[in-house]
């Protein structure tokens, strides 16, 4: 049976071909033939995808080679890479937003489904935690929500802060960056805040309607881009590496891994999700200072219980539980020598 494909699945698939084929070329009568089309159809696409700023160079009795993506995060240059069954499959680009997770949390109550992301180049009020700003300067970095619609209890819906830690601080390590999560869900490169997450809530007392799981990454910001009072705490993929970071490459492969831990999550609960948080985490182990909105408590990380509360053993020798705060890090402890 013959399906029937929209122009833009056609231009995602024979991207999908040309990337597959690297550096050799695809003949035009093979993509005729994989995409059940005819070979003007065939170039037709093809002349379509080079005004949206590929370079596909076209040789006569040898075919297409694909010579340059443009660097942006429409579905043509992020489908290709993907390998998730729901996420970012259904991909709202937008060039410029107030806050992706705004966005993304309108289209959660209009009924927008499991798995579609907003991704944005450039956000004018990007949130943070605890009301900060996010700074987002267009074209350079990586910010999305995703809408998620979890079969859980509402109370655990702060595990997927957890789950999306996970995925980012493996992904940024794939990208060759040394990365650790710190305590609830800041991500570090060399101690400087390379990612954040920013999860919110709609439900009912008995079962979540929906989560938002909105993702910052600093990936080819420079300095300059930073207000002067970040300049010293925050830092991207590219500054930390020297290299500049192929943007629709790091989403697909976070993507990718997002939904491989949440499929193992909603499968098998928290467990395995906390003993790889724990894993990658800077924080346990230390001598931290917490900030809560209404208080300051002083001692060493112990562990994170099985809901991902901080479990904090003070001075007097007492373990406070603690679920939501600002972690600082105190001086880092020596490795014990041996005696
Ligand atoms: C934090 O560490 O304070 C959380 C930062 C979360 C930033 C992201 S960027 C994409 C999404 N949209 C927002 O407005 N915020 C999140």
């Amino acid at each position: 049976m013959a399906v029937e494909t929209t122009e833009q699945t056609q231009e995602e698939l024979i991207l999908g071909f040309l990337s597959e084929s690297g550096d050799d070329y695809t003949s035009g009568e093979a993509l005729s033939g994989k995409l059940g089309l005819s070979r003007t159809a065939v170039w037709k696409r093809v002349e379509a995808l080079r005004t949206k700023g590929y370079r596909i160079e076209a040789i006569p009795a040898r075919g297409y080679r694909l010579v340059e993506v443009p660097d942006r995060l429409t579905s043509l240059e992020v489908a290709p890479l993907l390998g998730t069954r729901d996420l970012g499959r259904t991909l709202h680009h937008h060039a410029v937003v107030g806050s992706t997770n705004e966005v993304a949390f309108r289209l959660a109550q209009d009924g927008a489904e499991h798995g579609e992301v907003v991704v944005a180049e450039q956000q004018t009020s990007g949130k943070g935690r605890r009301g900060r700003a996010w700074v987002s300067p267009p074209g350079l970095n990586l910010y999305f929500s995703a809408i998620l619609r979890p079969e859980l209890p509402p109370q655990r819906a702060p595990e997927l802060t957890l789950v999306a830690a996970v995925a980012l601080a493996e992904n940024l390590r794939e990208f060759g960056a040394d990365a650790a999560i710190k305590w609830p869900n800041d991500v570090q490169i060399s101690g400087r805040k390379v990612a954040g997450i920013l999860t919110e809530l709609s439900a009912e007392p008995e079962r979540v309607h929906f989560v938002i799981v909105g993702v910052g990454v600093n990936l080819n910001c420079q300095v300059e881009h930073f207000p002067e009072e970040l300049r010293e705490t925050a830092t991207s993929v590219s500054l930390a590496r020297g290299e500049k970071v192929h943007r629709a490459q790091f989403a697909a492969g976070l993507w990718t891994r997002m939904e491989e831990w949440l499929d193992l999550y909603l499968e098998t609960g928290f467990d395995a999700v906390r003993a790889r948080w724990k894993e990658l985490s800077s924080t346990l182990g230390q001598d931290v200072l917490v900030r809560t909105d209404r208080s300051e408590l002083r001692g060493y990380a112990v562990d994170i219980d099985p809901s991902g509360a901080l479990l904090v053993r003070t001075e007097a020798g007492q373990v406070e539980r603690v679920l939501a705060g600002d972690v600082e890090q105190l001086r880092p402890r020596q490795p014990q020598r041996p005696l």
